[in-house]
């Protein structure tokens, strides 16, 4: 018998929003009249806006018609999209050819993951998006979690309300890969600028590469926060940025994203991480669908611009929604204010319990903290890509925490 990967074996539990979702079904069989509302997974529900569904519908069309078809493209994405994506999202901080188109940014972490492979320290924000955490497990970059719940070979940067939920760089690993994100997941906090000036000058001081996820940028209200790590000098020495359709225009089901890998990024010894990069995506990935580019091609037009600027607009004002009517429990929250997810704090108590206590009474899904990472422990979050009626009546169920 072929012996199993020790590093699938080194996992500890499931995946966490499938174990959310069995915790739900189980909850439902138990109680088949409850009609449960989900504000767990940031998983989008508004329609896909007009400008870009014409354009997705005509490019259909296209590929109906012997002129008009097209089979594989180049693994790298369409050379139209990648000068776009650098022109319109990072007002030329970047260039096309280091911006690479794929099918999402959680897929594309997976692939970093499998470039950097084991034997490399890692550090993550604490709490971070599981992927980070589980995709370095998978990759061989750690060994088996103790009883503290805290892998070996990974550093665990605690964000906690008393650092404004911003690690400290100090504890940074020399050598190691790093995983930023900003807007966060989970905790919706913000880096400014010279917070991730100083994160730069830690990475370039100490030889880390920082893998920046820009998953949540369009979300960004206040136009002083950064949008992309490459706003700050020096950066393209030290980051990849990964970055999605995915929350912006609604694209979680169509998949689109990009990698940012600045050429100047360099392996010890000198040779460039993006040529690595493009041997993987040339290697283990076919291109991100045709389809899906079209899209994305016309959400960075001007009318796709508005609209999805319409459309993050709408899932903030859900964010601002749950964000009275956590305050109006007495329930202390963070986030939500430039980012989608809220922090909701319930000290001393197990996010399990919070979670499990929330869907019983309110019969509403939320994500326990603590699935996030030990710091998450007393925390749950809520998401604001939920329908509108069903995040109104989310909050008014609320108040049967109370009692
Ligand atoms: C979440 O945290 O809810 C996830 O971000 C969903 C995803 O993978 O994008």
């Amino acid at each position: 018998m072929i012996r199993r990967n020790p590093a699938l074996a080194a996992l500890a539990a499931g995946y966490l929003f499938p174990e959310i979702a069995r915790r739900r079904r189980a909850f439902q069989e138990g109680h088949p009249d409850a009609r449960i509302i989900s504000l767990g997974v940031g998983n989008t529900t508004e329609p896909l806006t007009p400008h870009v569904t014409r354009r997705l519908v005509e490019a259909a069309e296209r590929l109906g018609t012997r002129a008009g078809y097209t089979g594989y493209g180049d693994e790298q994405g369409l050379a139209e999209l990648r000068a776009k994506i650098a022109d319109v999202l990072y007002g030329g901080l970047v260039a096309p050819d280091e911006v690479f188109v794929s099918d999402g940014s959680k897929c594309d972490i997976g692939r970093l993951q499998l470039m950097f492979g084991g034997g490399i320290p890692v550090a993550v924000q604490d709490p971070a998006y599981p992927v980070y955490v589980d995709g370095s497990v998978i990759a061989g970059a750690a060994s088996r979690a103790g009883a503290d719940g805290r892998y070996g070979g990974i550093t665990y940067l605690p964000c906690v309300a008393e650092n404004g939920f911003m690690p400290d760089l100090a504890a940074l690993p020399r050598d190691g890969l790093v995983y930023f994100c900003s807007p966060n997941n989970p905790t919706g906090a913000v880096a400014t600028k010279a917070w991730l000036a100083g994160l730069v000058k830690e990475a370039q001081a100490k030889g880390c590469i920082i893998i920046f996820d820009a998953a949540y940028s369009e979300y960004i209200r206040d136009p002083a926060l950064p949008r992309s790590i490459f706003e700050v000098e020096g950066a393209r020495t030290c980051a990849i940025e990964v970055n999605s359709f995915s929350k912006s225009v609604g694209f979680t089901g169509v998949r689109l994203g990009w990698t940012v890998v600045p050429r100047e990024l360099a392996w010890e010894g000198g040779s460039p991480v993006a040529a690595d990069w493009n041997r993987i995506m040339t290697t283990i990935f076919n291109g991100a669908s045709n389809l899906a580019q079209q899209g994305g091609l016309a959400a960075l037009e001007p009318e796709g611009r508005r609209e999805g600027a319409a459309l993050v607009a709408h899932y903030m004002g859900n964010a601002d929604l749950i964000a009275k009517g956590l305050a109006a429990q007495g329930i202390a929250s963070c986030g939500g204010d430039n980012a989608p997810y809220l922090w909701a704090a319930f000290p001393g108590r197990s996010s399990w319990e919070v979670f499990e206590e929330i869907l019983e009474r309110c019969h509403v899904v939320t994500t326990p903290g603590s699935g996030f990472g030990p710091c998450g422990e007393g925390f749950v979050r809520f998401s604001a890509f939920g329908r509108r009626e069903d995040v109104v009546e989310a909050v008014g169920r609320l108040v049967r925490l109370g009692g």
